[in-house]
């Protein structure tokens, strides 16, 4: 088994993250810290609360961490997640237990994932980087003991596709979905992202799952239709129905601001769990693998000049991820992924 801990930012992609991390075939996930993002951090908690209970794992420790970035405000993505950063469905259970505020977030990080032999945990981060850019700074010598870091965040664009300007697929000429340089969960907290980026040992360690992929991979109206259906069984208990029209509310939310806020219909890019695929690829091995051009890593920068202001896009770039191929170390940033359906 797998140990795992998420870092997240409980939206409608991050509750998927969280049914594959607590279900996943040989994951064993250690808890959750909740971070500001989509939402506000007490809502991304309720919400990290709410999923764990419906997918029946409330015995997962959930710890809340930073409420804000380093150094800026905190931004929340209302008009993708809406203000619960969880809208769109009547299913959510209440919680059914309380977060743990002692130890913090960066504590009972640590002490989980040194508790697991060298070399065998991973963390998984699908939210503002600021709780893990907290821990490695507070405890650098989890950099060692760590099997990866996970990360969904960045759009690389020209950068990465050698075009003059690149383009995530439905997005057009702009390759961010915050502004037109910048993905979101880099943006929140860009001085966090550079941390991690620039610690050349964690670097080395680290996947970075930007938007280039997470737009190859929809959830197609197919895939919509296979979520609350099923394909190879039919079952009858009210409470599987119930947790499959829950998560399909739940896309389907997250399918209508997609399409309205970028015009993407074909279905919405489900990033989060994404990154928490990762840690299946040794396992699945022929059945889903990533693809990264025979292994090519990336020096990665986050631009930190400018401020949080989205009428600043055009002059700043602030929250842009730049990457440089490199020939000794360096982020593994997979090109595609490949599903055997
Ligand atoms: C990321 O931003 C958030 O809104 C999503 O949950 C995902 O982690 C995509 O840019
Ligand atoms: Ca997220």
């Amino acid at each position: 088994q797998i140990p795992l801990w998420l870092d997240c930012d409980t939206g409608h992609d991050d509750a998927f993250a969280i049914l594959l991390a607590a279900h996943g075939p040989s994951l064993r996930l250690l808890g959750i810290s909740t971070v500001h993002g989509n939402a506000s951090l007490e809502q991304t908690t309720h919400n990290t609360l709410s999923v764990l209970a419906a997918v029946g794992r409330p015995d997962v420790p959930v710890h809340p961490g930073a409420a804000k970035p380093f150094c800026r405000n905190a931004v929340h993505a209302a008009d993708i997640h809406g203000v619960s950063g969880l809208d769109g469905t009547t299913l959510l259970p209440r919680p059914l237990s309380k977060p743990i505020m002692k130890p913090n977030a960066v504590l009972a990080m640590r002490h989980a994932l040194m508790g697991q032999p060298e070399g065998t945990a991973w963390l998984v981060a699908t939210g503002a980087l600021t709780n893990v850019a907290l821990l490695f700074a507070t405890f650098p010598e989890l950099v060692g003991h760590l099997k990866g870091l996970s990360v969904m965040g960045g759009a690389i664009g020209g950068g990465f596709t050698d075009a003059p300007m690149g383009h995530v697929k439905g997005q057009g000429e702009r390759f961010g979905n915050w502004t037109r340089w910048a993905e979101f969960n880099i943006y929140c907290d860009p001085e966090a992202a550079e941390s991690i980026f620039s610690n050349r040992k964690l670097a080395a360690k680290t996947t970075l799952i930007p938007l280039d992929l997470t737009h190859q991979v929809l959830a197609t109206k197919k895939a919509q239709q296979t979520l609350l259906t099923g394909t190879t069984f039919t079952t009858s208990s009210t409470a599987a129905i119930n947790l499959r029209q829950m998560f399909h509310d739940l896309l389907l939310y997250f399918a209508h601001t997609y399409s309205e806020v970028y015009g993407l219909t074909e279905g919405p890019p489900l990033h989060d769990p994404i990154a928490v695929a990762v840690l299946l690829e040794a396992i699945m091995g022929p059945i889903m693998r990533f693809a990264d051009n025979g292994g090519e890593r990336w020096h990665v920068n986050i631009v930190t000049d400018g401020l949080h202001s989205r009428h600043d896009e055009e002059r700043g770039q602030v929250g842009r991820t730049v990457v440089t191929k490199s020939d000794h170390g360096g982020v593994r940033i997979p090109r595609s992924m490949e599903v055997e359906s």
